[in-house]
C-alpha cells in the first residue's frame, strides 16, 4: 500500500469512528505485541518446540498438566512485566468518547483492563484466573512463578487448570450471545491484531458486514478476511490506532 493510501485510509477510518455513536472492537493477539506479549502464530509464537494449537488442547493438559502448565507460567511471567501500550490506551480513551461501546477480545492477557477499558468481554478467558477441573470454582491467582505445578485447587485439593477456553472446547453461549448483542447494535466494527484464523471471532466481522455495518480492519499483515471489510489498514496498532480514535 502506497504512503498516500495509507493516509487516505486513516482519514477514512477517523471519519468513519468520529461518527459513529455505538462502536464494537474486536482485537487479537497482536494489540499486545507492541507491549512484548508474543503472538499465536508469528516466528516468535513458539514455545520450545510446541505451537499453540498443540497446548491449548483438552487432551494436551490432560495427558501432562504440568507441561501445560509451564507454558501458561512462562506466559503468565511474560504478561506480568508487559504493561498496556498506545493501541490499548488508545481504546480505553475511545470507550471515554463514544456513548456505547463494547470492546471483544480473544486475549486473555488482561492488558486492556489495565489501560482503563471496562466494557469488556473476554472470549477465551483470563490467564490470572485458575478454575478446578471438579467443581468449576474460579480463582484469582498472580502468582509469578506458580508455588505449585501444576496448581491445586484451593478448596477441593483437585487439579486446577487455567480459567481459559482451549481448543475443541465450547465458548459459553452466554458470552456468545453477548458478543452478537454487541454487533447488532453497534454503527460500525473495529478489528485489530488477529489472522482472522480461529472460530468464532474469525466471523464476527463478517457477521458485522452482513448486518450492513462498516468494518475497518488494522493489522500488521492481511487477513482471509480483508477483502470483505471496508477499510484496511496495514501496521503497528500502536503505531496507528492512536492516530484514527
Ligand atoms: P495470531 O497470532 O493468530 O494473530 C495475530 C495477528 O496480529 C497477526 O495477523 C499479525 O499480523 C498481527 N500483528 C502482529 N503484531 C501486530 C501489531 N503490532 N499491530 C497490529 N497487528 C499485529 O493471534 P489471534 O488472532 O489473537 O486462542 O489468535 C486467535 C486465537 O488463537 C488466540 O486467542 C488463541 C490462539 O490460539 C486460544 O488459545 C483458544
Amino acid at each position: 500500500m502506497s504512503g498516500d493510501n495509507i493516509q487516505h485510509n486513516i482519514q477514512k477510518a477517523r471519519e468513519l469512528i468520529a461518527g459513529a455513536a455505538n462502536i464494537c472492537v474486536l482485537t487479537g493477539a497482536g494489540i499486545s505485541q507492541e507491549s512484548g506479549v508474543p503472538t499465536f502464530r508469528g516466528e516468535d509464537g513458539l514455545w520450545r518446540q510446541y505451537r499453540a494449537e498443540e497446548l491449548a488442547t483438552p487432551e494436551a493438559f490432560y495427558k501432562d498438566p504440568k507441561l501445560v502448565w509451564e507454558w501458561y507460567d512462562s506466559r503468565r511471567e511474560i504478561i506480568s512485566k508487559a504493561k498496556p501500550n498506545p493501541a490499548h490506551y488508545a481504546l480505553a480513551e475511545l470507550e471515554e468518547k463514544t456513548p456505547a461501546f463494547s470492546l471483544i477480545t480473544q486475549n486473555i492477557d488482561g492488558l486492556h483492563r489495565l489501560a482503563g477499558s471496562k466494557n469488556i468481554v473476554e472470549i477465551h478467558g483470563n490467564i490470572w484466573q485458575t478454575r478446578c477441573t471438579l467443581t468449576g470454582v474460579v480463582e484469582e491467582n498472580h502468582d509469578v512463578p506458580l508455588k505449585e505445578l501444576p496448581p491445586k485447587c484451593a478448596e477441593t485439593g483437585e487439579l486446577a487448570r487455567p480459567n481459559v477456553v482451549w481448543f475443541g472446547e465450547m465458548i459459553p453461549a452466554a458470552v456468545i450471545d453477548q458478543c452478537l448483542n454487541f454487533i447488532e447494535s453497534c454503527e460500525l466494527m473495529l478489528i485489530i491484531g488477529t489472522s482472522a484464523l480461529v472460530q468464532p471471532a474469525a466471523s464476527m466481522g463478517v457477521a458485522a458486514k452482513q448486518r450492513g455495518k462498516p468494518v475497518i480492519e488494522l493489522n500488521l499483515d492481511p487477513t482471509p478476511n480483508t477483502g470483505f471489510y471496508d477499510i484496511s489498514l496495514q501496521g503497528k496498532a500502536g503505531e496507528i490506532l492512536p492516530q484514527i480514535v
